[in-house]
Protein backbone atom coordinates (compact mmCIF):
# COMPACT_ATOMS: atom_id res chain seq x y z
CA UNK A 1 0.00 0.00 0.00
CA UNK A 2 1.30 3.79 -0.86
CA UNK A 3 2.44 5.39 2.32
CA UNK A 4 1.13 9.44 2.14
CA UNK A 5 3.47 11.51 3.83
CA UNK A 6 2.00 14.59 5.88
CA UNK A 7 2.96 18.31 4.98
CA UNK A 8 5.57 18.82 7.61
CA UNK A 9 7.38 15.30 6.24
CA UNK A 10 7.15 16.72 2.86
CA UNK A 11 8.57 20.17 3.90
CA UNK A 12 10.91 18.61 5.87
CA UNK A 13 12.27 16.15 3.31
CA UNK A 14 12.57 19.53 0.77
CA UNK A 15 14.91 21.11 3.92
CA UNK A 16 16.71 18.05 4.20
CA UNK A 17 17.59 17.95 0.28
CA UNK A 18 18.65 21.10 1.08
CA UNK A 19 17.24 24.98 -1.11
CA UNK A 20 20.15 26.81 -2.58
CA UNK A 21 19.63 30.41 -0.53
CA UNK A 22 20.88 33.20 -2.21
CA UNK A 23 24.36 34.25 -1.31
CA UNK A 24 23.40 37.18 0.67
CA UNK A 25 21.57 35.24 3.63
CA UNK A 26 24.94 33.69 4.29
CA UNK A 27 26.49 37.23 4.54
CA UNK A 28 24.07 39.19 6.40
CA UNK A 29 22.57 38.58 9.92
CA UNK A 30 19.63 39.41 11.46
CA UNK A 31 19.49 43.36 11.88
CA UNK A 32 20.54 43.93 15.25
CA UNK A 33 17.26 46.35 16.02
CA UNK A 34 14.90 43.55 15.10
CA UNK A 35 16.87 41.30 17.33
CA UNK A 36 16.79 43.76 20.01
CA UNK A 37 13.15 44.61 19.82
CA UNK A 38 12.27 41.42 20.89
CA UNK A 39 13.43 41.75 24.86
CA UNK A 40 11.39 42.95 26.85
CA UNK A 41 14.10 44.35 30.01
CA UNK A 42 12.89 47.32 32.43
CA UNK A 43 15.70 49.16 31.34
CA UNK A 44 15.20 49.25 27.91
CA UNK A 45 17.80 51.74 26.00
CA UNK A 46 17.73 49.73 22.94
CA UNK A 47 15.60 49.89 19.52
CA UNK A 48 14.48 54.05 18.66
CA UNK A 49 10.88 53.10 20.12
CA UNK A 50 8.78 56.33 20.91
CA UNK A 51 7.67 56.16 24.32
CA UNK A 52 5.44 59.44 24.28
CA UNK A 53 2.54 59.03 22.32
CA UNK A 54 -1.12 60.68 21.98
CA UNK A 55 -2.45 57.50 22.01
CA UNK A 56 -6.16 58.89 22.86
CA UNK A 57 -5.76 60.77 20.65
CA UNK A 58 -5.23 58.14 17.87
CA UNK A 59 -8.08 56.17 19.79
CA UNK A 60 -10.68 59.19 19.12
CA UNK A 61 -9.27 59.01 15.46
CA UNK A 62 -10.21 55.48 15.07
CA UNK A 63 -13.43 55.61 16.62
CA UNK A 64 -14.71 58.22 14.69
CA UNK A 65 -13.76 57.15 11.55
CA UNK A 66 -15.23 53.42 13.19
CA UNK A 67 -18.47 55.47 13.26
CA UNK A 68 -18.06 57.21 9.79
CA UNK A 69 -17.74 53.83 7.96
CA UNK A 70 -20.83 52.11 9.53
CA UNK A 71 -22.63 55.31 7.83
CA UNK A 72 -20.69 56.06 4.48
CA UNK A 73 -19.96 52.43 3.43
CA UNK A 74 -18.83 53.99 0.18
CA UNK A 75 -15.56 55.86 1.97
CA UNK A 76 -15.21 52.60 3.79
CA UNK A 77 -14.80 50.58 0.32
CA UNK A 78 -12.16 52.82 -0.64
CA UNK A 79 -10.42 53.11 2.54
CA UNK A 80 -9.85 49.31 2.89
CA UNK A 81 -8.70 49.09 -0.50
CA UNK A 82 -5.65 49.34 -2.67
CA UNK A 83 -4.92 52.60 -3.49
CA UNK A 84 -2.18 54.60 -5.68
CA UNK A 85 1.39 53.32 -4.97
CA UNK A 86 3.17 56.75 -4.16
CA UNK A 87 0.33 57.37 -1.74
CA UNK A 88 -3.55 58.64 -1.92
CA UNK A 89 -3.55 62.36 -2.99
CA UNK A 90 -5.51 64.05 -0.11
CA UNK A 91 -2.64 63.29 2.85
CA UNK A 92 -0.07 63.97 0.15
CA UNK A 93 -1.40 67.28 -0.11
CA UNK A 94 -1.62 67.34 3.78
CA UNK A 95 2.37 66.71 4.58
CA UNK A 96 3.36 68.91 1.44
CA UNK A 97 1.42 71.61 3.26
CA UNK A 98 3.13 70.66 7.00
CA UNK A 99 6.70 70.02 5.25
CA UNK A 100 6.16 73.58 3.58
CA UNK A 101 4.79 76.02 6.59
CA UNK A 102 6.85 73.77 9.36
CA UNK A 103 10.23 72.88 7.96
CA UNK A 104 10.46 75.96 5.13
CA UNK A 105 11.10 72.95 2.21
CA UNK A 106 10.41 74.67 -1.27
CA UNK A 107 7.53 72.60 -2.17
CA UNK A 108 4.36 74.36 -3.33
CA UNK A 109 1.04 72.17 -1.68
CA UNK A 110 -1.15 73.40 -4.51
CA UNK A 111 0.87 72.63 -7.59
CA UNK A 112 3.26 69.94 -6.48
CA UNK A 113 2.11 67.87 -3.69
CA UNK A 114 2.00 64.80 -5.93
CA UNK A 115 5.98 65.45 -5.95
CA UNK A 116 5.58 63.41 -2.26
CA UNK A 117 6.45 59.87 -2.07
CA UNK A 118 4.60 57.56 0.44
CA UNK A 119 6.88 54.18 1.37
CA UNK A 120 5.98 51.97 4.39
CA UNK A 121 8.17 53.29 6.81
CA UNK A 122 11.01 55.23 5.92
CA UNK A 123 13.02 52.66 5.73
CA UNK A 124 11.77 50.70 2.75
CA UNK A 125 12.24 54.36 1.05
CA UNK A 126 15.64 53.71 2.15
CA UNK A 127 15.57 50.22 1.13
CA UNK A 128 14.15 51.11 -2.53
CA UNK A 129 16.59 53.90 -2.92
CA UNK A 130 19.64 51.68 -2.76
CA UNK A 131 17.96 49.54 -4.68
CA UNK A 132 17.41 51.74 -7.96
CA UNK A 133 21.10 53.16 -7.75
CA UNK A 134 23.30 50.93 -6.45
CA UNK A 135 24.92 48.53 -8.96
CA UNK A 136 27.21 45.78 -7.46
CA UNK A 137 30.62 47.64 -7.01
CA UNK A 138 29.14 51.14 -6.72
CA UNK A 139 30.53 53.53 -4.11
CA UNK A 140 28.57 55.21 -1.63
CA UNK A 141 29.34 57.31 1.40
CA UNK A 142 28.13 57.36 4.77
CA UNK A 143 29.23 58.87 8.13
CA UNK A 144 30.99 56.69 10.31
CA UNK A 145 29.04 55.59 12.59
CA UNK A 146 25.77 55.17 10.47
CA UNK A 147 22.08 53.95 10.68
CA UNK A 148 22.80 50.38 10.27
CA UNK A 149 18.87 50.30 8.36
CA UNK A 150 20.90 52.03 5.57
CA UNK A 151 24.01 50.72 5.77
CA UNK A 152 23.48 46.61 5.96
CA UNK A 153 21.12 46.95 2.48
CA UNK A 154 23.88 49.08 0.67
CA UNK A 155 26.09 46.12 1.43
CA UNK A 156 23.37 43.31 1.04
CA UNK A 157 23.26 45.39 -2.41
CA UNK A 158 26.74 45.12 -3.11
CA UNK A 159 27.63 48.39 -2.49
CA UNK A 160 31.08 49.63 -1.77
CA UNK A 161 30.65 51.91 1.56
CA UNK A 162 33.39 54.16 2.68
CA UNK A 163 32.67 55.88 6.12
CA UNK A 164 33.39 59.24 6.66
CA UNK A 165 34.92 60.84 9.75
CA UNK A 166 32.18 62.28 12.24
CA UNK A 167 33.12 64.65 15.55
CA UNK A 168 30.48 66.27 17.51
CA UNK A 169 28.92 67.65 14.58
CA UNK A 170 28.32 65.24 12.41
CA UNK A 171 29.97 64.16 9.07
CA UNK A 172 32.43 66.86 8.24
CA UNK A 173 32.40 67.65 4.46
CA UNK A 174 35.95 68.08 3.91
CA UNK A 175 36.64 64.73 4.27
CA UNK A 176 33.52 64.10 2.07
CA UNK A 177 35.58 65.93 -0.59
CA UNK A 178 38.98 63.61 -0.11
CA UNK A 179 36.61 60.70 -0.24
CA UNK A 180 35.13 61.12 -3.20
CA UNK A 181 38.73 62.06 -5.53
CA UNK A 182 39.98 58.36 -2.99
CA UNK A 183 36.73 56.48 -4.66
CA UNK A 184 37.56 58.17 -8.01
CA UNK A 185 41.49 56.86 -7.57
CA UNK A 186 40.96 53.74 -6.05
CA UNK A 187 38.11 52.57 -7.34
CA UNK A 188 37.92 53.96 -10.98
CA UNK A 189 34.49 56.14 -10.00
CA UNK A 190 32.36 58.81 -8.62
CA UNK A 191 30.26 57.49 -5.88
CA UNK A 192 26.65 57.40 -6.14
CA UNK A 193 25.27 58.69 -3.03
CA UNK A 194 25.91 60.51 0.12
CA UNK A 195 23.73 59.53 3.36
CA UNK A 196 23.22 61.75 6.34
CA UNK A 197 20.88 62.05 8.98
CA UNK A 198 21.33 65.87 9.49
CA UNK A 199 19.05 66.13 12.49
CA UNK A 200 20.02 64.42 15.77
CA UNK A 201 21.38 61.44 13.79
CA UNK A 202 21.18 58.00 14.49
CA UNK A 203 23.58 56.64 16.11
CA UNK A 204 25.63 59.68 17.71
CA UNK A 205 22.69 62.52 17.83
CA UNK A 206 24.18 64.97 16.52
CA UNK A 207 23.56 67.72 14.10
CA UNK A 208 24.65 69.27 11.65
CA UNK A 209 25.59 73.21 11.56
CA UNK A 210 24.43 75.36 8.57
CA UNK A 211 28.01 75.58 7.61
CA UNK A 212 28.20 72.00 7.05
CA UNK A 213 25.14 71.59 5.64
CA UNK A 214 25.59 74.08 2.62
CA UNK A 215 29.54 72.56 2.06
CA UNK A 216 27.75 69.19 1.93
CA UNK A 217 24.96 70.44 -0.87
CA UNK A 218 28.38 72.17 -2.53
CA UNK A 219 30.42 69.29 -2.62
CA UNK A 220 27.53 66.92 -3.99
CA UNK A 221 26.63 69.71 -6.42
CA UNK A 222 30.01 69.48 -7.83
CA UNK A 223 30.21 66.34 -8.52
CA UNK A 224 26.70 65.33 -9.20
CA UNK A 225 26.26 63.08 -6.19
CA UNK A 226 22.85 62.45 -4.67
CA UNK A 227 22.29 63.18 -0.90
CA UNK A 228 19.93 61.14 0.76
CA UNK A 229 18.75 63.36 3.65
CA UNK A 230 17.32 61.26 5.99
CA UNK A 231 15.38 63.35 8.38
CA UNK A 232 13.63 61.06 10.67
CA UNK A 233 14.29 63.12 13.45
CA UNK A 234 13.55 66.64 12.13
CA UNK A 235 10.04 66.82 14.42
CA UNK A 236 11.52 65.57 17.70
CA UNK A 237 13.93 68.51 18.14
CA UNK A 238 14.62 70.86 21.67
CA UNK A 239 16.12 73.96 19.97
CA UNK A 240 15.01 75.28 16.81
CA UNK A 241 17.42 73.59 13.79
CA UNK A 242 19.06 75.09 11.26
CA UNK A 243 17.09 74.33 7.41
CA UNK A 244 17.32 71.04 5.98
CA UNK A 245 19.68 70.46 3.35
CA UNK A 246 16.58 70.13 0.63
CA UNK A 247 16.09 73.79 1.29
CA UNK A 248 18.99 74.22 -1.08
CA UNK A 249 17.92 72.58 -3.67
CA UNK A 250 15.34 74.55 -5.47
CA UNK A 251 15.27 72.67 -8.58
CA UNK A 252 14.52 69.07 -6.94
CA UNK A 253 17.02 67.47 -8.30
CA UNK A 254 20.31 67.07 -5.83
CA UNK A 255 18.45 65.85 -2.38
CA UNK A 256 16.17 62.70 -1.52
CA UNK A 257 14.39 64.15 1.79
CA UNK A 258 13.08 61.56 3.41
CA UNK A 259 10.45 61.64 6.38
CA UNK A 260 8.95 59.61 8.46
CA UNK A 261 5.81 59.48 11.02
CA UNK A 262 7.27 56.89 12.91
CA UNK A 263 9.36 59.12 16.03
CA UNK A 264 6.88 62.14 15.47
CA UNK A 265 3.46 60.44 15.26
CA UNK A 266 3.01 56.96 15.85
CA UNK A 267 4.82 53.42 14.20
CA UNK A 268 2.10 53.35 11.83
CA UNK A 269 4.73 52.04 9.12
CA UNK A 270 4.23 55.63 6.89
CA UNK A 271 7.31 57.35 5.28
CA UNK A 272 7.32 60.27 2.99
CA UNK A 273 9.92 61.42 0.94
CA UNK A 274 10.36 64.15 -1.66
CA UNK A 275 12.39 62.59 -4.54
CA UNK A 276 13.95 64.01 -7.55
CA UNK A 277 11.31 63.36 -10.39
CA UNK A 278 13.10 60.59 -12.29
CA UNK A 279 14.65 59.15 -8.81
CA UNK A 280 11.04 59.06 -7.40
CA UNK A 281 10.07 57.13 -10.93
CA UNK A 282 12.25 54.02 -10.08
CA UNK A 283 11.59 54.22 -6.52
CA UNK A 284 7.74 53.73 -7.44
CA UNK A 285 8.21 51.64 -9.60
CA UNK A 286 9.98 49.44 -7.04
CA UNK A 287 7.55 49.80 -4.74
CA UNK A 288 4.92 48.42 -6.82
CA UNK A 289 6.67 45.18 -6.83
CA UNK A 290 7.46 45.14 -2.98
CA UNK A 291 3.87 45.83 -1.93
CA UNK A 292 1.90 47.63 -4.21
CA UNK A 293 0.73 50.03 -1.61
CA UNK A 294 0.92 51.51 1.79
CA UNK A 295 -2.52 51.25 3.67
CA UNK A 296 -5.12 53.69 2.85
CA UNK A 297 -6.68 53.16 6.07
CA UNK A 298 -3.39 53.74 7.77
CA UNK A 299 -2.90 56.84 5.53
CA UNK A 300 -6.33 57.73 6.49
CA UNK A 301 -5.45 58.29 10.23
CA UNK A 302 -2.20 60.00 9.77
CA UNK A 303 -4.53 62.72 7.66
CA UNK A 304 -6.35 63.53 10.19
CA UNK A 305 -3.55 63.72 12.90
CA UNK A 306 -1.48 65.86 11.09
CA UNK A 307 -4.06 68.15 10.08
CA UNK A 308 -5.81 68.42 13.45
CA UNK A 309 -3.26 67.36 16.28
CA UNK A 310 0.29 66.97 15.32
CA UNK A 311 1.19 70.47 16.48
CA UNK A 312 -0.61 70.42 20.40
CA UNK A 313 0.90 66.73 20.47
CA UNK A 314 4.59 67.71 19.41
CA UNK A 315 4.57 70.80 22.18
CA UNK A 316 3.76 68.30 24.68
CA UNK A 317 5.74 65.40 24.01
CA UNK A 318 9.25 67.18 22.82
CA UNK A 319 9.83 68.87 26.66
CA UNK A 320 9.78 65.23 28.23
CA UNK A 321 11.97 64.05 25.64
CA UNK A 322 14.51 67.06 26.40
CA UNK A 323 13.99 65.81 30.26
CA UNK A 324 14.52 62.49 29.55
CA UNK A 325 17.73 63.02 27.28
CA UNK A 326 19.05 64.96 30.17
CA UNK A 327 18.35 62.31 32.46
CA UNK A 328 20.52 60.44 30.83
CA UNK A 329 23.23 62.83 30.08
CA UNK A 330 23.49 62.98 33.87
CA UNK A 331 23.42 59.67 34.92
CA UNK A 332 26.19 59.12 32.51
CA UNK A 333 28.45 62.01 33.62
CA UNK A 334 27.98 60.81 37.31
CA UNK A 335 28.26 57.39 36.86
CA UNK A 336 30.64 55.84 33.70
CA UNK A 337 33.99 55.52 33.59
CA UNK A 338 36.12 57.30 31.27
CA UNK A 339 34.53 58.14 27.67
CA UNK A 340 33.04 60.33 25.39
CA UNK A 341 29.27 60.98 24.86
CA UNK A 342 27.42 63.18 22.68
CA UNK A 343 25.08 66.43 23.47
CA UNK A 344 21.79 65.59 21.70
CA UNK A 345 19.59 68.68 21.21
CA UNK A 346 17.01 66.04 19.95
CA UNK A 347 16.17 62.28 18.32
CA UNK A 348 16.17 59.59 20.60
CA UNK A 349 20.23 58.93 21.03
CA UNK A 350 23.02 59.27 23.13
CA UNK A 351 26.39 57.95 22.05
CA UNK A 352 29.02 56.98 24.42
CA UNK A 353 32.57 55.56 23.69
CA UNK A 354 34.94 54.21 26.31
CA UNK A 355 38.35 55.29 26.55
CA UNK A 356 39.16 51.69 27.72
CA UNK A 357 39.24 49.05 25.04
CA UNK A 358 36.17 46.65 25.26
CA UNK A 359 33.53 45.30 23.21
CA UNK A 360 29.74 46.71 24.46
CA UNK A 361 28.17 43.38 22.75
CA UNK A 362 29.89 40.81 24.46
CA UNK A 363 29.31 43.47 27.96
CA UNK A 364 25.67 43.60 27.07
CA UNK A 365 25.75 39.74 27.09
CA UNK A 366 27.28 39.14 30.23
CA UNK A 367 26.37 41.94 32.29
CA UNK A 368 23.57 43.99 30.64
CA UNK A 369 20.85 41.12 30.03
CA UNK A 370 21.44 39.86 33.01
CA UNK A 371 21.08 43.13 34.83
CA UNK A 372 17.99 43.92 32.79
CA UNK A 373 19.55 46.56 31.17
CA UNK A 374 19.69 46.07 26.87
CA UNK A 375 21.53 49.45 24.77
CA UNK A 376 22.69 49.00 20.68
CA UNK A 377 25.88 47.49 21.12
CA UNK A 378 27.98 50.47 18.77
CA UNK A 379 29.62 48.03 16.65
CA UNK A 380 26.53 47.09 14.80
CA UNK A 381 26.55 51.07 13.07
CA UNK A 382 30.11 50.35 10.84
CA UNK A 383 29.53 47.93 8.01
CA UNK A 384 30.03 44.45 7.47
CA UNK A 385 32.24 45.21 5.39
CA UNK A 386 33.60 48.75 3.87
CA UNK A 387 36.35 51.34 3.51
CA UNK A 388 37.35 54.19 5.93
CA UNK A 389 40.19 57.12 5.44
CA UNK A 390 43.15 56.92 7.10
CA UNK A 391 46.32 59.14 7.26
CA UNK A 392 44.52 62.16 7.10
CA UNK A 393 42.33 61.53 4.11
CA UNK A 394 45.38 60.47 1.95
CA UNK A 395 44.12 56.65 1.61
CA UNK A 396 41.61 54.65 2.29
CA UNK A 397 41.45 50.97 4.34
CA UNK A 398 39.26 48.25 4.92
CA UNK A 399 37.12 49.44 8.05
CA UNK A 400 36.68 47.92 11.16
CA UNK A 401 33.48 48.43 13.99
CA UNK A 402 34.44 50.22 17.45
CA UNK A 403 33.32 47.72 19.51
CA UNK A 404 34.18 49.86 22.56
CA UNK A 405 30.99 52.12 21.95
CA UNK A 406 27.56 51.50 22.38
CA UNK A 407 23.98 53.65 21.64
CA UNK A 408 21.89 54.63 24.42
CA UNK A 409 18.26 55.34 23.68
CA UNK A 410 15.97 57.80 26.17
CA UNK A 411 13.12 57.99 24.39
CA UNK A 412 11.35 54.62 25.60
CA UNK A 413 10.98 54.44 29.56
CA UNK A 414 10.61 57.24 31.95
CA UNK A 415 13.24 60.28 33.20
CA UNK A 416 13.41 58.11 37.12
CA UNK A 417 13.80 54.90 35.43
CA UNK A 418 16.00 56.21 32.95
CA UNK A 419 18.50 57.36 35.79
CA UNK A 420 18.34 54.58 37.81
CA UNK A 421 19.15 52.04 34.22
CA UNK A 422 21.63 54.37 33.17
CA UNK A 423 23.41 54.35 37.08
CA UNK A 424 23.02 50.59 37.53
CA UNK A 425 24.77 50.21 33.45
CA UNK A 426 27.53 53.07 34.94
CA UNK A 427 28.52 50.73 38.19
CA UNK A 428 28.81 47.79 36.11
CA UNK A 429 30.87 49.29 33.40
CA UNK A 430 33.26 50.97 36.31
CA UNK A 431 33.60 47.35 38.25
CA UNK A 432 34.27 45.48 35.07
CA UNK A 433 36.29 47.58 32.42
C1 LIG B 1 17.66 57.45 10.85
C2 LIG B 1 16.51 56.55 10.62
N1 LIG B 1 16.04 56.41 9.38
C3 LIG B 1 15.01 55.61 9.10
C4 LIG B 1 14.41 54.87 10.09
C5 LIG B 1 13.28 53.97 9.72
O1 LIG B 1 12.08 54.45 10.25
P1 LIG B 1 10.67 54.00 9.76
O2 LIG B 1 10.84 52.87 8.80
O3 LIG B 1 9.94 53.60 10.98
O4 LIG B 1 10.06 55.17 9.08
C6 LIG B 1 14.86 54.96 11.41
C7 LIG B 1 14.26 54.15 12.47
O5 LIG B 1 14.74 53.98 13.54
C8 LIG B 1 15.94 55.83 11.67
O6 LIG B 1 16.42 55.99 12.90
Amino acid sequence: MRKHSSGKERLMARNNSGYHFATWTTLIEESQIRALLKYNVKYYFAGGKPGIMPTEIFGRIMEDLGKEYQQNSKQALDDLNYGPTGGQPWFLKTLAKRMHDVRGIPIDPVDEWNNITITNGSQQALYALLDTIVNPGDVIITPSPSYLGFLVPAVKLGARVLIVPTDLDGIIPEYVDKAIQLSQNKFGKCPDMVYVVPDSDNPKGTTLPQKRRQALFDVCENENILIVEDSAYAEVQFNKTPPPIKTLDKENERVAYLGTTSKEAAVLRVGYSILPPNVKEQVEKDKGYLDLCTSTLVQRILDVYYREHIDEAMRQSIPRYKARAEAMAKAIDSSFPAGERTSPTGGFFIWWQSETPFDSSEFMKDFGIPNDIIYVPGGAFYPITGYKLINNGSDIEPSKPELNTMRLGFSYIPRGAISEGIERLGKLLSENL
